[in-house]
């Protein structure tokens, strides 16, 4: 069987029911996404955006000032409408550079290798597919430059704030020293604007939780009824962690196709993913503690979200 229906297994028949939300984006996931990142609530991509388009000439010289000459690899670059600003930027002050978009879709891998040169002429685009940190292991091996590794929209929160610290230095071990990570997150805020990005009015990311119910129907042949779940986010405050579940509107069976049956309790619910909130002061801490040291922090006006320059020790 394959990893897929493995994970999807698996995590129905634990204890409590989970369900892994790299699995989120297929072509009709990927879609609901760019969805949700125009909805009103969800702030997120905004708050990068605005970073991005006002400070990318000073994170650009930020960079060229220790690097002229890099590799610029971007975990999970979707259509790249964000780092584009960079990439201008870094292109305008002449440094020699090729950029590697690692992602797991194919589709994005493609669009970018299509698309890019049109926007920047002259770029240098290689898209990998695969898993990020498999991949950017692999790049050791194919090039001895230095690397500017990004990781924004706050995809890292993804990543249970238990298993950040490995993450994190797992990410450090793909790096030699004087490589740079820009990474995104969201910071802590009045909750209620956080769980309204979480839980729009027009209903885009419910349909996004739900469908993976779909996709699961569809691959696996299983029966969910869409209709006999709700989604359900949830804020703490004190631990900052955002989670988004599925909750079964009454007791149901569900087939998964050949593997055999789930049982669902009224009100039990599938937890679904976590999108994690960070204070500055918490990063500083974990890039510390993961081997790097801190370069700048990128805040938009708001102070809703950090993008934060880190060397590699
Ligand atoms: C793509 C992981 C940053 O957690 O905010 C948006 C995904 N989920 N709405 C996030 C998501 C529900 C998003 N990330």
């Amino acid at each position: 069987m394959d990893e897929f229906s493995e994970d999807i297994w698996s995590g129905l028949r634990s204890e409590p029911k989970y369900l892994q939300s790299k699995y989120f984006y297929d072509v009709k996931g990927d879609a609901l996404f760019r969805e949700i990142m125009d909805c009103p609530e969800y702030y997120l991509t905004r708050c990068e955006m605005e970073i991005f388009q006002t400070q990318s000439t000073t994170i650009a010289k930020t960079i060229l000032s220790r690097l002229t000459e890099f590799d610029l690899i971007e975990l999970g670059p979707g259509d790249a409408t964000k780092s584009i600003y960079l990439l201008e930027a870094i292109t305008t002050q002449n440094a020699s550079f090729t950029y590697f978009p690692i992602d797991i879709s194919e589709n994005v891998i493609d669009q970018l290798n299509l698309n890019l040169p049109k926007r920047i002429p002259g770029i240098k685009v290689e898209g990998l597919k695969g898993d990020y940190l498999e991949m950017l292991g692999k790049m050791n091996g194919k090039s001895a430059r230095n690397k500017v590794v990004l990781f924004l929209g706050s995809n890292i929160g993804n990543i249970p704030l238990d298993e950040t610290a490995d993450f994190l230095k797992a990410l450090k071990s793909c790096l030699s020293p004087g490589d740079l990570l820009l990474t995104g997150f969201d910071l802590k805020k009045d909750p209620a604007v956080i769980l309204a990005a979480y839980n729009d009015a027009a209903g885009i990311t419910r349909q996004f939780n739900l469908n993976l119910l779909q996709r699961i129907n569809d691959t696996l042949g299983s029966d969910f009824n869409l209709s006999h779940f709700e989604h359900q986010p949830e804020y703490d405050e004190s631990t900052g962690a955002c989670k988004s579940y599925l909750v079964s509107l009454k007791e149901q069976v569900v087939h998964i196709g050949s593997r055999g049956h789930i049982h669902f309790k009224a009100g039990e619910r599938i937890f679904m993913e976590v999108s994690q909130k960070y204070s500055a002061d918490q990063m500083d801490t974990f890039a510390r503690e993961a081997g790097f040291s801190i370069v700048s922090h990128y805040f938009d006006t708001r102070s809703w979200f950090l993008d934060a320059l880190w060397l590699a020790e």
